[in-house]
């Protein structure tokens, strides 16, 4: 049965049926996949059936698995793959559920992964969707005023939990702009496959703006937030047993949510691929 794919909403994401990832597959619906991959941000394969081995065996099609930075989540043995639970506790033994807020995958390296990819382990019987905005389509319908504002703006990515530490206010008002607190990215990028503008914009790590005031910056993160995540631009996806879901970390953000009973175990395989500095 060859593979079938179509669009799951306007701007975003694709959906393949058809296709048994656990085997190796044919050059041409290989490249059928990427196409989609990258042509719509978001790919999800139904119907798979992937243990941790095969499941990093079908994201080399679409690059290169590296390492997860946390490294307690990574699988003892299948370390390139990592766990995503609603079981995972912090150390005063709270429940800790990670990416509920509008964010994009490791922005604060350097050369940040191209892609995320999931696989459904457990899912909750209701509840636990998936957003993802389209950046690029966010970017195409910037206003004129904000466009020209953020057009060659530079951001400043670190691994941090505080957006805006005082320090950093310190700093600027010192005169002090490197960016020894973090990695500079453009905040417009051009996608590397397909030459698409997109906001390259992730409101967890961006400390700031560089030659912006930290109070500035918090004002721009919350314009732009608000502007890319308005309804035109996402796609929520419903989780199905046996899906598979890669996205494009170039083009788009997401968030989890938590609407649903945490007594039912909600868990994902995770793959980041090696990605490059953005331009
Ligand atoms: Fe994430």
């Amino acid at each position: 049965m060859a593979v079938s794919i179509r669009n799951l909403s306007e701007p975003i994401g694709a959906e393949a049926t058809g296709v048994d990832l656990s085997r190796p597959v044919d050059a041409e619906t290989a490249d059928r996949l990427r196409r989609a991959f990258v042509d719509r941000a978001l790919l999800v394969i139904r119907d798979q059936t992937l243990d941790a081995p095969r499941f990093l065996a079908a994201t080399r099609l679409f690059g290169a698995p590296v390492r997860q930075h946390l490294e307690k989540f990574n699988l003892p043995d299948c370390p390139d793959v990592a766990t995503i639970s609603n079981q995972e506790k912090t150390k005063e033994g709270k429940i800790n559920v990670r990416g509920v807020s509008w964010h994009t995958d490791h922005s604060f390296q350097p050369e940040p992964p191209k892609a995320t990819a999931l696989f459904a382990v457990a899912l909750p019987s209701t509840g636990g969707d998936t957003d993802w905005a389209h950046m690029g389509a966010a970017y195409d319908a910037l206003p004129d005023d904000l466009r020209a504002k953020v057009d060659r703006l530079e951001a400043v990515h670190a691994y941090t939990e505080s957006r805006m530490p005082p320090s950093v206010a310190e700093r600027i008002a010192a005169g002090e702009d490197d960016a020894s607190d973090g990695v500079v990215h453009p905040l417009i990028r051009t996608h590397p496959e397909n030459g698409r503008r997109t906001i390259y914009l992730n409101p967890l790590r961006v400390r700031r703006f560089r030659g912006m005031t930290p109070e500035t910056c918090a004002d721009l993160i919350e314009r732009l937030v608000e502007h890319s995540t308005r309804p035109e631009f996402v796609y929520t996806h419903r989780w199905r047993p046996g899906d598979m879901v890669i996205w494009d970390n170039r083009s788009c953000i997401h968030k989890a949510n938590t609407d649903y009973d945490f007594k039912e175990l909600r868990l994902l395989y995770r793959i980041i691929l090696a990605g490059d500095r953005p331009h």
